[in-house]
């Protein structure tokens, strides 16, 4: 089940229409899809795409998104170091970032235009819609561990734009969910990519 804070107000969600209500101003999506039991989070890919069929086949017919997979990350995933650091500066993307949690946890940052910022930590049954242009970041919780559905309008366009005098540093992300788990650790450093510098990235 998603926790949404908002640091700088104290505030805190955990009620899925609450959540849902809130983020809708800013044109982001949440609901929540029936996990238990579905499948095992563990199935191959196409095992968990042919479960989850009706809900992927209705946000793309919505969304003209064109393509599907299921990505996954794991504590012994090579790589995962400058994996998760091309993501957890924030950025935008040139098309809309859906994800849905199959298994495992993740805290998305979000900052919008007008409001302030805010954290969604999700874990499975979580779907959520970025839309293209959205400022925002993602950090893996502490067992760093996640397997998420992905919708694409266009994959080769999924690229993090980094944004000038990002905001992600004042902002320690920290999991709330069943094991308090806590964060990636200490905040990283300033140093950020240059802008759209990055070849498409594979994950999240
Ligand atoms: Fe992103």
């Amino acid at each position: 089940m998603a926790i949404l804070t908002v640091p700088d107000q104290g505030r805190r969600l955990d009620d899925p229409r609450e959540i849902a209500a809130y983020l809708k101003p800013y044109g982001i999506t949440y609901e929540r899809w029936t996990a238990d039991g579905r499948v095992d989070p563990d199935a191959s890919p196409e095992a968990v795409l042919a479960a989850y069929a009706p809900e992927v086949e209705r946000l793309q017919r919505a969304g003209g998104y064109r393509t599907a997979d299921v990505m996954q990350v794991r504590p012994d995933t090579p790589g995962l170091e400058a994996m998760l650091a091309k993501f957890n500066k924030e950025h935008t993307h040139s098309e809309d970032e859906v994800r849905f949690v199959v298994k495992g946890r993740g805290v998305f940052h979000i900052r919008p235009e007008t409001g302030p910022v805010f954290a969604l930590e999700m874990d499975a049954g979580d779907l959520i819609n970025v839309p293209a242009g959205t400022r925002h970041w993602f950090d893996l919780c502490g067992d760093r561990t996640i397997r998420a559905i992905r919708l694409f309008q266009d994959a080769v366009g999924w690229t993090p734009y980094y944004v000038k005098d990002g905001v992600h540093d004042r902002y320690t992300p920290v999991c709330w969910g069943p094991a308090f788990l806590p964060g990636v650790g200490p905040r990283r450093g300033p140093q950020a990519a240059p802008p759209g510098s990055s070849p498409p990235p594979t994950a999240p």
